[in-house]
């Protein structure tokens, strides 16, 4: 069965996936309420879903995005993701911004989707979060911030 996405009640967005994208329960239901919630479906069922703020002036943050662990690495991030990038295109959104760890694959996930570093916040990770964060056997300690602009060309 094809892939569908729509918008979803942030109060039916599924928690346990979002948290695969940011380990800090009480960060994930601080902004969820206040966020617009966005769903990949496979058959009925949610099989990724993200997070969304408005921060004014035309800017929006991702604030996370999720793929349930047995459906990763098949392409259905990527289709979330330009989905999303589109919904907000569309609706005359100025950017897209997102914060993510200094290096890993995240790091290339967005940045195919024409995702740009524009700011280094040093020492994000071990001021924000309790415990010490791993990806692929390196601590995080920096966040980039990436932003999508929308109404300049992606270059690919
Ligand atoms: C990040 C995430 C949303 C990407 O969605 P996805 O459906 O797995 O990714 P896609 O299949 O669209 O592939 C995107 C690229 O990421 C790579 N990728 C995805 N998961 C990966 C993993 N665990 N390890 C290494 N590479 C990975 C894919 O191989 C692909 O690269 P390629 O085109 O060179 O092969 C998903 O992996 C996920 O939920 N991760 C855990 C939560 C997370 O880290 N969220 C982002 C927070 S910043």
């Amino acid at each position: 069965m094809p892939l569908s996405f729509s918008e979803i009640d942030p109060a039916q967005a599924p928690l346990d996936l979002l948290l695969l994208a940011d380990p800090s329960e009480t960060k994930v239901r601080s902004y969820l309420a206040s966020s617009r919630c966005f769903a990949a479906f496979d058959g009925g069922a949610i099989v990724a879903a993200c997070a969304v703020q408005a921060r004014g002036g035309g800017t929006h943050e991702l604030m996370s995005i999720a793929v349930r662990p047995g459906s990763q690495k098949s392409g259905i991030g990527t289709a979330l993701l330009e989905w999303v990038v589109g919904f907000h295109e569309k609706a005359g959104a100025a950017r897209l911004e997102v914060g993510t760890g200094s290096f890993g694959y995240q790091l290339a996930f967005y940045q195919r989707q024409g995702f740009r570093v524009t700011a280094i916040d040093r020492d994000f990770f071990t001021t924000n979060y309790p415990e010490p964060i791993f990806e692929q056997g390196i601590r995080l300690l920096d966040m980039l911030r990436l932003t999508r602009e929308f109404g300049s060309p992606h270059p690919s």
